[in-house]
């Protein structure tokens, strides 16, 4: 069977255009500065699926208005999926989900961390944020970090030196030291994030890290 010949024409034309999507207009990668509620769907009547955390490698799928259809990589412990963080068996973190939330999650890979034997599993996250403010570097983030770092953990003490602590020591902490600044939770967020990101074994994170 032979085709009419103007379908063929304009069926190169669209190939060679490629499908316009709103996806290809945003970037690929942009990361969360500071906490946001995760939605199921555009629209507050939802229920929250839970929450991204400062940090956050966030890919953009789709935008509806000043909701943004995000998908998140990171990594799971069995048993405890409500809980993603970065890296397998570095608890950097980056979203804190709802009980039904856990069913929607995707798992791939396992690893096992050479330190403590548990096994991790590459978990991907999608969900809807309501105008998440979205940075394409975590350079523009440590930039409000740094300052915050820099004058309220100095109150009492020397500054410490961000690489002579492991990430998850960087967590045990700011568990003690976060309260004792004063600051708003999601300010004491930020400085671990950022304390993490430049912690001994910060290499550990991904190479698509940018320091
Ligand atoms: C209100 C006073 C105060 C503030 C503010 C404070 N610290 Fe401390 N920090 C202490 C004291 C006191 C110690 C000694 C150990 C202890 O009491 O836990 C300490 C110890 C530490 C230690 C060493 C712990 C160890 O066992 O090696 C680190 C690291 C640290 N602080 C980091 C921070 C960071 C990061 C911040 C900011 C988020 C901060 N501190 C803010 C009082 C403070």
């Amino acid at each position: 069977m032979r085709y009419p010949s103007h379908l063929f024409i304009s069926l190169m034309f669209a190939i060679a255009l490629g499908a316009p999507t709103q996806a290809q207009e945003l970037p690929d990668v942009a990361y969360l500065d500071g906490t946001f509620v995760l939605s199921a769907a555009p629209g507050d009547d939802e229920p929250p699926m839970g929450k991204l955390l400062v940090s956050a490698p966030l890919q953009l799928i789709s935008q509806d208005g000043d909701w943004f259809q995000v998908s998140m990589q990171g990594w799971t412990q069995a048993g405890a999926e409500r809980i993603i963080y970065a890296a397998p068996g570095i608890r950097v973190l980056h979203a804190v989900l709802s009980k039904s939330a856990v069913e929607t999650l995707v798992f791939s890979e396992k690893t096992e961390d050479p330190d403590t034997f548990l096994i991790w599993t590459k978990t991907e996250l999608q969900g809807w944020v309501n105008a998440p403010d979205l940075k394409p570097g975590l350079q523009d983030i440590w930039a409000r970090a740094e300052p915050l770092f820099a004058k309220r953990c100095t109150a009492c003490h020397q500054r410490r030196i961000p690489h002579h602590y492991t990430a998850n020591q960087w967590t045990s902490h700011l568990k003690v030291m976060g309260p004792r600044t004063g600051l708003p939770k999601d300010d004491q967020f930020l400085i671990r994030a950022y304390l993490q990101y430049h912690a001994k074994d910060a290499n550990r994170l991904g190479s698509a890290i940018v320091r």
